[in-house]
Parts: C-alpha cells; structure tokens; sequence
C-alpha cells in the first residue's frame, strides 16, 4: 500500500494480492492447486479444519455472481471464519467515496478482501491502498481465481502432465480467455484460442504469456482448427456481465462458435468440456454437450470451493499449509 506520512495509518506491508495469473509463479500455483486437492480430500472427511477463526473475510461486489460468492463464503465458514458480503451500491463508494480511503478503512476491519467489479484498475488501486490481501473475483480483464480452478480440474481428469497437454478455448477472448493465456504463459501448456474477429484476446497479455510459454499459445479464427487434437475444451458466454446491450449483436457473430456435437467432433476422442458457468444453453453450447458426458462442468463448480479455501490460506498465512510447500512457494 501507498506510504504517504508517518501518521497515516500506513504500513509497509508484503500482502498477498492475487489480482491476475500472471502475478503468481509456477509454484505458486501449483501449490495452490496441490493444497487445494489436500483440503478437497480432507473436506470429504468430514474433520473440522479451522485455522480462520476470529478472521473475517469481505466481499465486494460490483456485479452478480453465484459460484465466486458462495464458494468463497462456504470456504471462509469451512475454515472457521466469518464472511461480510457488501454489494457496492450499500456502500459509500456509491456515493463517491475514492477507493482509496474505502481500501483504508476496510482494512481495519477485515483480514482478507474478495472484489468483483469491472475495471482492473479498481482491484490494482484497492491493493496497493491495503493492509491486507486483495483477490480478484473476476473484473472485465480477469478471473485468476476461476482459472486456478479450471486447471485443477483438468488436472483430476486428465492427470498431473499439463506439458503434454492441448488445451482449446472457443469464444469471446475476454476475462476467462486472459486468465486461461496467463496461466498457459506460467504452466506451459498448449493453449489453442478460437475467436471471432475483433475478439481476440489483449495482444499485451497474449505476447506476456507466450514470452513465458515459447510459443505454445495460439489464436485463431476457426473453431475446428484450435479444437484438434485437444484434451480440453472451454467455452464461456458470448455476452459477459456489462455488455447486455450488444447480446443481440454477439448472438450473430458467435453463432459458428457454439459447441454442439458436431463441433466437439473436431476435439480429440477423450476431451473434456469446461464450462466456468452461467450456462447459456442454446448459445454457446448445447443442452446435449453441457449435459452430456464429457462435460465435467460440476466438478468444475464445485472445485471453486476448494480452491477458494487454498487461496485463502495462502493470501492470510494461516497455518496448514507445510513448510515443504512454503519452500516450494519461493520457486
Ligand atoms: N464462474 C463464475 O465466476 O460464476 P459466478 O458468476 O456465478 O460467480
Ligand atoms: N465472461 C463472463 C464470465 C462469467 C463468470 C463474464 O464476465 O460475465
């Protein structure tokens, strides 16, 4: 956070922020996503784990969400802690309160903060005003969170090799897009992008990405040249939160990048679909294919959760996470 003068509240602080993919390393994330399966397992044992106890958690949301929410709320009660959820409009921030001192106050209140909002630039000047850690719960650039997830899931299904993996994304080259680019960029697998023109991902995070991943990411304009051969593939919804008033315009441009049967035809014969969801069912994928077997879409929801419990361990310190894996952090 800002350090303006002595008697400013501030402190030098080292916060865990998680606001893209990208700021997190290889190990980092790949811890995230090992913890995450240890607390999935000890979850479904049914022993209390509580390290949060006496910490709270805030959410603030600028925009809808079911899964980020909920997931998040469910993962601070599973760890013992308590959860204050704050839709923008309630706060004074409505009433143009700077981020800056919202940043300030709330961070003598609450030990971690969850925002959804639309601008990257909100969550970026939310951190760097805080004493305390600030995760990105999807903004219009990103949604780290939702990607870690993603992975893992895909790492359940199709083993711990993400090298020898290929990995397609159909759709808009927004948020989910970047993050699934980013995380290419950091775990090095390939990632094969299908986008309609003037879609296409941020040239600046794609050229970040591929500086890391040599050359495995690739954008193109066909649907079924980016789904051969992949073990993965991912759709989103063809209009995002905020562009309500261009859906009917998306609805024509996306139409020849829906996923029906036909088109998952093109994956290679064991791929698994991805879905971060809300599920637009007749638009960007069909009934059959969301339904259907190979979609893995609810152990994708659900991984959110455990995920959200890895994550916050990670952004408070709180214990439970092994000195072994704190070592492998600093790779
Ligand atoms: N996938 C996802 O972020 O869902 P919500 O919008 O319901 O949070
Ligand atoms: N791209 C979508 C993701 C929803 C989780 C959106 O921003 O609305």
């Amino acid at each position: 956070m800002k350090h303006i003068t002595d008697n400013s509240g501030a402190k030098e602080h080292n916060a865990r922020h998680l606001l893209t993919v990208a700021s997190l390393s290889p190990g980092e994330i790949r811890n995230l996503i090992r913890r995450a399966v240890k607390l999935k397992k000890h979850y479904r044992s049914g022993f209390p784990y509580r390290p949060a106890i006496g910490k709270i958690l805030g959410l603030l949301f600028e925009k809808p969400s079911t899964r980020t929410r909920i997931s998040f709320e469910s993962a601070m009660f599973q760890l013992g802690g308590q959860v204050s959820f704050m839709s923008s409009r309630d706060l004074q921030l409505r009433r143009g309160e700077p981020l800056e001192d919202t940043a300030r106050v709330l961070s003598r209140y609450l030990d971690c903060l969850v925002v959804r909002t639309f601008g990257q630039e909100v969550v970026e000047t939310l951190a760097e005003w805080s004493d305390i850690p600030v995760i990105n719960g999807l903004t219009n650039q990103h949604h780290p969170c939702q990607i870690l997830s993603d992975v893992m899931t895909v790492m359940e299904h199709k083993g711990q090799d993400l090298g020898s993996l290929k990995i397609a994304w159909v759709g808009d080259g927004n948020n989910v897009a970047h993050s699934w680019i980013e995380a290419a960029g950091k775990l090095g697998f390939n990632l094969s992008l299908a986008c309609p023109e003037g879609y296409e991902p941020d040239p600046d995070i794609l050229a970040r990405a591929r500086e890391e991943a040599g050359g495995k990411i690739t954008v193109v304009r066909s649907p079924e040249e980016a789904l051969k051969d992949t073990d993965a593939v991912n759709v989103d919804v063809w209009a995002s939160m905020g562009q309500e008033e261009e859906a009917g315009r998306r609805m024509e441009i996306f139409a020849p990048y829906q996923l029906n049967r036909e088109m998952l035809g093109h994956a290679g014969a064991e791929a698994i679909v991805l879905h971060c969801l809300p599920a637009h069912r007749g638009e960007e994928i069909t009934e059959d294919v969301l339904e259907g077997p190979r979609s893995v879409v609810w152990d994708q929801a659900e991984n959110k959760m455990h995920i959200h419990r890895a994550v916050l361990e990670w952004a408070m310190r709180l214990d439970g996470v092994s000195a072994e894996e704190r070592r492998q952090d600093e790779q």
